[in-house]
C-alpha cells in the first residue's frame, strides 16, 4: 500500500445493508465506523459478481482479499459458502470487522476466518474477490492466479472503467480469462476464471 491508498468510508450509525438474492432478501449489519465497504459502488459492484458467481457456480473456498469492513466475507459466507476467509492489513478495520462478524452470525464457527498474508501461505481457493484500489491489483494479479484453484474465479474492482482492457491484458498473463463484467460508471468489476 502506498501513502496515498487511504481506506475510509465515514459511517455515522449502524448501517443494515438488504441485498436482493434471487426471491428473498440478504440482510448485513455493518456497525459505525471509518472502514471502507458499506455503501460505495465499488462493494456494490463486487457483491453483484459474488451473487453472479455463488449463484452460477459450485465454490466451497473462498478469500476476501483486503475485506476492510468484512463486508464482502459476511455476504460470501451468508450465501452459504463453507470456507470463507479474509485478509486485511489494516489493523483499525480488523477490528470493525470482528466486531461485524459478531454482529450477522451468532456462533463463532461461522466467522470468515481472518488470516495475514494469503499470497505466501499454500491456501488456495474456488473464488477471490478483491476490492483495492491503485497499484495492487495489476502488480500482484499473477500472485493471486497462482492462489486460485485450476478453473476458479477471480473478481476484481477498485479502478475506472478506462482500466478495462488493461485489465483483461495484464490477466491474460497470470492466466486468466475475463467471463463477466458489471459497471456503474465511472466504475467496474471484472470476473475472470483461472485457465484449468
Ligand atoms: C477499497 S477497500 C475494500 C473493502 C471491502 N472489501 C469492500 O469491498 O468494500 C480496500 C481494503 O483493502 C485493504 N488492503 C489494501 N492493500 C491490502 C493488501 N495488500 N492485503 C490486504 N488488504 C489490503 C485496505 O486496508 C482496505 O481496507
Amino acid at each position: 500500500m502506498t501513502l496515498h491508498d487511504i481506506y475510509i468510508e465515514e459511517r455515522l450509525k449502524d448501517e443494515l445493508i438488504e441485498i436482493n438474492v434471487k426471491d428473498r432478501k440478504l440482510k448485513v449489519v455493518i456497525n459505525q465506523g471509518t472502514s471502507f465497504g458499506g455503501n460505495h459502488t465499488t462493494t456494490l459492484l463486487s457483491i453483484e459478481a459474488i451473487k453472479f458467481i455463488i449463484n452460477t457456480k459450485l465454490i466451497t473456498t473462498a478469500l476476501d482479499l483486503g475485506s476492510g469492513s468484512g463486508i464482502l466475507a459476511i455476504i460470501i459466507k451468508k450465501l452459504g459458502v463453507l470456507n470463507v476467509s479474509a485478509s486485511e492489513i489494516d489493523q483499525l478495520a480488523i477490528k470493525e470487522s470482528k466486531l461485524n462478524f459478531k454482529s450477522n452470525f451468532n456462533h463463532k464457527k461461522d466467522f470468515p476466518c481472518l488470516i495475514t498474508d494469503p499470497l505466501i501461505n499454500e491456501d488456495k481457493y474456488d473464488f477471490i474477490v478483491s476490492n483495492i484500489s491503485g497499484s495492487f491489483l495489476p502488480n500482484n494479479l499473477l500472485k493471486i492466479s497462482q492462489i486460485i484453484n485450476p478453473g476458479g474465479y477471480l473478481s476484481i474492482a477498485g479502478f475506472n472503467i478506462e482500466k478495462e482492457k488493461d485489465y483483461v491484458r495484464i490477466a491474460k498473463e497470470a492466466n486468466l480469462q475475463i467471463i463477466r463484467t458489471f459497471k456503474k460508471t465511472p466504475w467496474i468489476s471484472m470476473i475472470f476464471q483461472r485457465n484449468v
